[in-house]
């Protein structure tokens, strides 16, 4: 059994009343940690600490070679420690351990190697009137203490998307993991202070949301910023609660996002593409492809084609490096799943493939989903409007381009996308028109991390990566200078 405790001030800390809750892999349903549960007390001790190091500690002033040493060694010693947390973020939330080995893990280090790197280059203006007399520049200063909230589809990944150009651009940080998903924070802390990360600079609160400490971060005068990934639903209860003390808010939210083949796509890469598009992570993405969208000429065989490949997905326990699909975050979760499933019946839905929880052997104890595709579906239905978040594709004709960006537009998300066609002239006139955060063209998930991430309409508000997050998490100052004439 796992002990699982705050990390506030630099130091290992229990909850003020004690309170702990249980951690359950979705493997088999077994306890595996005690987890400090923290409550307003804790997330204000989190605060001062925070607070403390912002306003009198050397972080913000620091020279950024030297926070990009810290952050740096930090990465190295994540890198050195890849078994430990890969198996931390698969034990906890379910994720195929070949993802957490090859992917969050490695790109957890690189968030934090790109925003170290890129910091160190930030730049200033300056705008000169010298028939004024005047000239104005700029300074870039840390933006202070910075709440960071985050979801359990992908632990240490997205918690480093923020943590680490909060700090690299000279904040002080306290992140509040999910409540499902609370391991790999408590290695991040450890690693950041082994690397001499002076203390306070970084904390974790663990614990939930409502009531207790998640909601208090958002809420606490001391804290100068919120950014926030998770479901659409909780960015509007932040928002609000946020708006009392004026922070600054980052949401990166939920997702339905349409992909969309058209009859001359390359189906060699268009299948795979998508089936990668919805069944990565066992569906618990954000970003996935899931609404399937496909021309009809080519529709009965691109669904055949689906199905194939859906049934040939290797679902299983996740520590097995044979497997694509793991089970389902929590029994919540799953129960959400199967609900869904037996709503796209219930609307008229044809499911050509799944449907089912998967019992055989050790499996019972877990919550898996088989690899579920429906078929003809009403892109008015709720399963083809709402997120389901789980292993579930759904797929509608279409005939025309118009049509299916028509499609795309009709759902209150706007995270991401995916066109796959061997037309240079439909991949733009997709991309320009549907409204999106990210359009892929013939590809998935690929990012680079200078460009903007995030999602319009009740996927988020504001834009990370790069210069934006640049942006988000510092302060422009405009200095006037006048000269005498
Ligand atoms: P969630 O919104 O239930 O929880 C996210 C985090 O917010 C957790 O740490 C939770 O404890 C905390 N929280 C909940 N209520 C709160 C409150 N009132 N005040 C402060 N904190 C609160 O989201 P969940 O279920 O963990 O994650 C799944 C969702 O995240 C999906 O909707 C998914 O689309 C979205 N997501 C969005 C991404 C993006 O980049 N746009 C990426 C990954 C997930
Ligand atoms: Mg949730």
């Amino acid at each position: 059994m796992i002990t699982v405790r705050h990390f506030i001030g630099g130091e290992w800390a229990g909850s003020t009343d004690g309170a702990t809750f249980e951690s359950v892999s979705p493997i088999d349903n077994t306890v595996i940690a005690q987890v400090a549960r923290g409550g307003v007390t804790d997330a204000d001790r989190a605060v001062d600490a925070a607070r403390s190091a912002f306003d009198h500690g050397p972080w913000p002033a620091m020279n950024p070679a030297a926070r990009k040493r810290i952050l740096h060694t930090a990465a190295a010693l994540i890198e050195e420690r890849l078994e430990e947390f890969a198996a931390a973020e698969t034990r906890d939330m379910g994720k195929p351990i070949r993802e957490s080995r090859t992917k969050d893990i490695p790109r957890a280090v690189y968030n934090l190697r790109f925003f170290a790197d890129f910091a160190e280059h930030t730049h200033t203006e300056t705008y000169d009137k010298p028939w004024d007399n005047v000239m104005t520049y700029t300074l870039r200063e840390p933006a202070g203490v910075s709440a960071c909230i985050s979801p359990w589809n992908f632990p240490l990944m997205l918690e480093t998307w923020k943590i680490a150009p909060a700090l690299a651009f000279g904040n002080t940080v306290i992140l509040k993991p999910a409540e499902q998903s609370p391991l790999t924070a408590s290695l991040l802390a450890q690693a950041f202070a082994d690397a001499g990360m002076p203390p306070g600079v970084f904390n974790v609160v663990q614990g939930f949301g409502p009531g207790e400490a998640g909601e208090r971060l958002t809420g606490h005068p001391g804290v100068d910023l919120v950014t926030f990934t998770g479901e659409s639903a909780t960015g509007r209860l932040i928002m609000a609660k946020a708006a009392g003390t004026l922070k600054r808010c980052s949401f990166e939210l939920g997702g339905k996002s349409a992909a969309i083949v058209m009859a001359d796509a390359d189906l060699g890469r268009a299948v795979p593409g998508t089936i990668d598009g919805l069944f990565r992570n066992q569906g618990e993405v954000c970003l996935a492809g899931s609404r399937l969208f496909v021309q009809r000429p080519i529709y009965d065989e691109f669904c055949a084609r689906y199905v194939a490949a859906a049934q040939d997905l290797v679902v299983g326990d996740p520590r097995e490096p044979a497997t694509q699909v793991g089970p389902l975050v929590s029994r919540e979760h799953l129960d959400k799943v199967l609900s869904y499933i037996q709503l796209g019946e219930q609307e008229g839905a044809k499911l050509l493939t799944g449907g089912h929880r998967l019992t055989d052997g050790p499996l019972a104890d877990g919550n898996y989903v088989e690899p579920t595709v429906f078929a003809d579906v009403e892109n008015s239905w709720r399963i083809s409007q709402e997120e389901i978040f789980g292993p579930v594709q759904v797929i509608a004709p279409f005939d025309d381009v118009g049509e299916a960006i028509a499609l795309a537009n009709d759902s209150r998300y706007g995270l991401a996308g995916m066109i796959w066609t061997t037309s240079l002239d439909t991949a733009h006139k997709v991309a320009r028109e549907v409204r999106t955060g990210t359009m892929w063209v013939n590809c998935f998930f690929i990012r680079d991390l200078r460009a903007p991430f995030g999602g319009m309409k009740d996927s988020g508000i504001g834009r990370e990566g790069g210069l934006y997050s640049e942006e988000f998490f510092t302060e422009a100052k405009a200095v006037v200078l006048q000269f005498p004439s």
